[in-house]
C-alpha cells in the first residue's frame, strides 16, 4: 500500500473534528478508548473497513466492534434480548461487547460483521472517545490498533510504532486506564463469555444471578478472533515461571526480584493496565526469551492469563 503521514492529533474539540472530517472521507483515526486504542473507520463505508483489514493485514474473516455512544444508538443496529438489555444497562458505557443478531436495516458494512448474521457492539467509557463518536455521528467500527497477531496498543506511540504510515492519523489521549480488550459476550440465546476482558466474569454473572456459558475452544467458529496465538511479542513467552533459566527475561507479578514487574503490589487492575506496555517493552529491550510470573485467575486476572496464554501459544 501506499505510504501515508500518519498525523497526530491532539485530544481536543480541534483533534475531533478533524478525526470527524477524515472518516466522513473514508479515512483511517486511531483513537483511545478506555480499554486499548482503536482503529476506527466508518462502518458505513465498505471501502474504509477494507482499509482497516489491509492496514492491520487482518484476515478477513476476523469480524470488528462497533462502537457507538449510547444505548440508544445501539438499539438502532442490534436486538437485545432481556439479558443484553440487563447487561447494557449495567455496564455500559464500559468495557463490555455484546454480539447481538443484527437488525436487516443497520447499513453497517459486511466487511465488519465478515458475513454473520450478528454484530459486536459496545459504548465505550472514555470521555475524548464518547464525544468523537457524538460528533460523528454514525456507528464507528474499530478493532485494536495494532498490526493483526501483534500486542494491543495502550499509547499513542504503540500506535505509532505499529501503524505509522499506514493511517490517516491518531488521536493522541494519553495511556489507557483499562489496558486489557472489552469482555466479549453473545446474547443472541443464553449469553455465552467468547473473551475475558475488562469487565470480570464474576461481575457479569452478579447482574445475570447465573454464571455464563463458556467459550473456552479457540477453534469455536463463534468466536473467529480467538486465534490461538495472538498478542505475542517478539520473544518465546513460558508462563507461570518461578525461577528465571539462562537467558529469560522476567515479567514479575508480585513481590519478586524481575526485570520488569506488571504490579509489585500484585494488584490485578495496575497489572492489566500496564501488561501491554510491558510486551511492548520487552520488545524494545530485545528481549528473545520472556518468563512470566503466575497470576492468580480471579477478577482482571482472567483476561491477564487470556491474553498471556495467547502470546505464549505455539507459533506457525
Ligand atoms: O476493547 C476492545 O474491545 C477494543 C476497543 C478498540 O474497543 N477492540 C477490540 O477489537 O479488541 P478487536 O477487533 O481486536 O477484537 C474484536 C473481537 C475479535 O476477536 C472478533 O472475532 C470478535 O471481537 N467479534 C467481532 N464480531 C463478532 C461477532 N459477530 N461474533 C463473535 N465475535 C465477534
Ligand atoms: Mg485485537
Amino acid at each position: 500500500m501506499n505510504e501515508t503521514k500518519t498525523l497526530r492529533l491532539n485530544a481536543d474539540a480541534a483533534g475531533i473534528a478533524q478525526a470527524v472530517d477524515i472518516w466522513q472521507h473514508g479515512g483511517l483515526v486511531a483513537l483511545p478508548t478506555e480499554t486499548v486504542y482503536g482503529l476506527a473507520a466508518d462502518a458505513r463505508d465498505d471501502t474504509a473497513v477494507a482499509r482497516i483489514y489491509e492496514a492491520k493485514g487482518r484476515p478477513s474473516f476476523n469480524p470488528l466492534i462497533v462502537h457507538v455512544p449510547d444505548m440508544a444508538a445501539a438499539m438502532t443496529y442490534c436486538d437485545f434480548n432481556d439479558d443484553a438489555r440487563m447487561l447494557a444497562q449495567a455496564f455500559w458505557p464500559g468495557a463490555l461487547t455484546l454480539v447481538l443478531p443484527i437488525k436487516p436495516d443497520a447499513g453497517v458494512s459486511k466487511l465488519v460483521t465478515a458475513g454473520l448474521s450478528t454484530l459486536a457492539i459496545r459504548v465505550p467509557d472514555h470521555a475524548l472517545a464518547r464525544d468523537a463518536l457524538t460528533a460523528f455521528g454514525g456507528p464507528i467500527a474499530a478493532p485494536s490498533a495494532n498490526p493483526s497477531g501483534r500486542i494491543s496498543p495502550t499509547t499513542a506511540d504503540h500506535v505509532m510504532a505499529g501503524l505509522e504510515g499506514r493511517i490517516d492519523a491518531v488521536i493522541d489521549g494519553g495511556a489507557c486506564p483499562v489496558g486489557v480488550e472489552s469482555t466479549i459476550v453473545s446474547c443472541v440465546g443464553e449469553p455465552v463469555l467468547l473473551r475475558a476482558g475488562g469487565v470480570p466474569a464474576e461481575a457479569l454473572a452478579a447482574c445475570l444471578g447465573r454464571p455464563l456459558l463458556q467459550s473456552d475452544d479457540p477453534n469455536t467458529p463463534q468466536s473467529p478472533g480467538q486465534l490461538a496465538s495472538h498478542y505475542a511479542p517478539v520473544g518465546a513467552v513460558r508462563l507461570n515461571a518461578t525461577d528465571v533459566r539462562e537467558g529469560e527475561t522476567l515479567l514479575g507479578f508480585g513481590n519478586v526480584a524481575a526485570d520488569l514487574n506488571l504490579s509489585k503490589s500484585g494488584d490485578l487492575v495496575e497489572a492489566a493496565a500496564r501488561l501491554f506496555d510491558c510486551l511492548h517493552q520487552l520488545d524494545q529491550m530485545g528481549a528473545a526469551r520472556i518468563a512470566v510470573s503466575p497470576i492468580p485467575n480471579t477478577g482482571l486476572g482472567a483476561a491477564i492469563n487470556d491474553r498471556l496464554q495467547r502470546a505464549a501459544a505455539p507459533r506457525d
